[in-house]
């Protein structure tokens, strides 16, 4: 079944809790953390206070998602923080495989990322150290884009490398991604859908969450 990860950033940070708390009763799977360091990406937000804090509050399957430069210098601090997935961006990394390595060697999931012009191509050869591959559907570094359309056949291709080498690899989407195009992309292989603005803007979250798994 498709996991539903909303995105933090969307959230109101003066209401953690209980913003977290309706995701909860919304039925969703993980949640998703968006962490930017303002030179990856040209924006900043949280870091493993904030996620440690709220790791006290909620059980749910904590999603990291690091757009931060050589985020190998940090996966010690994700993992005390309470991350069970840290998923980070192959074009941040000089070193990609040692770093979803030292995510594995600390009994997290690894994840690796690409933005929308970097091809599928780039991730064949590491592969088999990953446990999800996130495809960036809009420019890192905000919520509340628009989808951009070519990234959408990239599911696609990430689907056909899993299937070649044989891996259950989680396949997971990121950015503008709403009830009205979430149905092409599941056609496509999405298993973990990532949605900001979707979820925690909606008026009703638990019936967002419903528009979004199609029910
Ligand atoms: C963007 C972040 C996303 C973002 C998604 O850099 O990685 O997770 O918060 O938000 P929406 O769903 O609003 O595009
Ligand atoms: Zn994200």
């Amino acid at each position: 079944m498709l996991k539903i990860s909303p995105s933090l950033l969307a959230a109101n940070f003066a209401n953690l809790e209980s913003d977290i708390k309706a995701v909860e009763d919304a039925g969703v799977e993980w949640l998703h953390l968006d962490v930017m360091d303002g030179m990856f990406v040209p924006n900043i937000s949280f870091g493993p206070c904030v996620i440690s804090s709220i790791r006290k509050k909620s059980k749910l399957y904590f999603d990291v998602h690091l757009m931060i430069n050589e985020p190998i210098r940090y996966i010690e601090d994700y993992k005390n923080s309470g991350a069970d997935g840290v998923t980070v961006h192959l074009e941040a990394c000089s070193d990609v495989s040692g770093t979803l390595e030292k995510i594995r060697s600390l009994g997290m999931k690894a994840g690796l990322s690409i933005k929308p012009a970097t091809p599928v191509s780039e991730i064949k050869r590491y592969i088999e150290l990953c446990d999800l591959i996130l495809i960036m559907t809009v420019e890192p570094g905000f919520g509340g884009q628009k989808l951009i359309p070519e990234t959408i056949k990239k599911i696609g291709q990430v689907k056909s490398l899993c299937r070649k080498y044989n891996l259950q690899t989680e396949i997971e989407a990121d950015g503008g991604i709403t009830e009205q195009n979430i149905t092409e992309l599941i056609n496509e292989g999405l298993t973990v859908c990532v949605a900001g603005s979707a979820v925690f803007r909606a008026k009703d979250v638990e019936e967002a969450v419903k528009k979004l798994r199609g029910t």
